[in-house]
């Protein structure tokens, strides 16, 4: 069966600089794609190319077995006529217009009843729970409840894909955090198709059913969180991801040896040499006064300590700090091979 939405190769260079280098994805009715990777990778002009805000240079972008964008047959078809509807990380809430009428403003345009329009606006606050605040103007409004106010805006139109750019982003932690749990819990309850921009790894993880990893303009990986989580594929989603350590490996005498430096039991599916990761959480850092290795940093994180240990060749580990142990001390490494695995090499 054909996705709901697919995007096949799609290119887009402003001037001379290519920003999206052909992107393929695809998205399922009802899932949720995350968009996830650094500051200019691109994921916001993706979010444009799908809502109709930014106009593809190659490539094909379809709907529902309607074609959106594609430049090479002539066709690009007007946002207003897609049908989808967007969430801004500044809100973007009109400030003449209170709460109700801010929601009710999609219905208005697309011609919707005012005893139909009056029901679903109270029926969208509901959900977001903003019922109280339905004669407020939005400047009365905290940011959450402002953010609040443009997802029931967003999902009143019943929108075939609801598109949100960075939405927590202008939020303080604790709120971002309740949001991110309210939104999971509004899309899978709806069953609203949806693609969400962010950087934060968390985000992507509570809400993606499938997350993109991109990279100058590339999606680098696409997977469920846990797989991309488990087996990331390159050096930049596994740093990306969970910050894991990665290093060169050799398989020597039944053992791999990591960086030169540590060993784990050799792997069977591994070749001779390559690169490979290992979770920060499957290393413990432990005090040892004939460790070979020196403690170089310790942070306090609240459920647990973090540490980094190096040699003087500049080989760095980071994992769980055990016991006391400080900078400057001495320390060794134990590794659990669980949490390493094989990257490709090549990229
Ligand atoms: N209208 C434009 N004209 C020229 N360059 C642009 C334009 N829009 C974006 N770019 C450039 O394209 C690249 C990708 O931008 P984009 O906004 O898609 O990144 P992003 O992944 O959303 O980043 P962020 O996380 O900072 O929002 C950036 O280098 C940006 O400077
Ligand atoms: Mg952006």
């Amino acid at each position: 069966m054909a996705s709901f939405l697919q995007i096949d190769e799609a290119a887009v260079s402003f001037g001379a600089t290519p920003v999206l280098r052909g992107v393929t994805v695809s998205l399922d009715q009802g899932k949720c794609l995350v968009l996830l990777g650094p500051s200019g990778c691109g994921k916001t002009t993706l979010l444009n190319v799908v809502a109709g805000l930014c106009a593809l240079d190659n490539g094909k972008c379809v709907c529902e077995g309607t074609t959106l964008d594609d430049p090479a047959a002539r066709i690009f078809v007007p946002l207003r006529e897609r049908g989808f509807a967007t969430v801004f990380q500044d809100f973007s809430l009109w400030p003449h217009m209170t709460v109700a009428e801010n929601v009710a403003f999609g219905l208005r345009v697309r011609g919707v009843s005012a005893a139909e329009c009056a029901r679903r606006v109270a029926a969208a606050l509901e959900k977001v729970r903003m019922s109280a605040f339905a004669d407020r103007y939005p400047a009365s409004l905290s940011g959450g409840q402002q953010q609040r106010v443009s997802i029931a805006r967003a999902l009143v139109v019943q929108p075939r894909i609801l598109l949100l750019d960075e939405p927590l982003s202008a939020l303080d932690a604790r709120l971002r955090e309740e949001l991110r749990v309210e939104l999971s819990r509004l899309l899978r309850e709806e069953g609203q198709t949806a693609i969400y921009v962010t950087h934060d790894q968390a985000e992507a993880f509570a809400l993606g059913d499938i997350v993109a990893v991109m990279r100058e303009g590339r999606i680098e990986q696409m997977d469920a969180p846990e797989a991309l989580y488990r087996a990331p594929r390159t050096r930049f989603v596994a740093e990306f991801i969970g910050s894991a350590n990665v290093f060169s490996f050799e398989q020597r005498n039944g053992a791999v040896l990591l960086g030169g430096r540590l060993q784990i039991p050799a792997r069977a599916d591994w070749p001779a040499r390559g690169r490979c990761f290992v979770r920060r959480e499957g290393v413990r850092i432990v005090p040892n006064p004939e460790g070979v290795a020196t403690c170089i940093n310790r942070q306090f994180l609240g459920g647990h300590i973090e540490a980094a240990a190096g040699w003087p060749d500049e080989l760095v580990i980071v994992g769980e700090a055990e016991g006391p142990v400080a900078p400057g001390a001495r320390v060794s490494i134990d590794i659990d091979p669980a949490c390493a695995g094989l990257l490709a090499e090549d990229a």
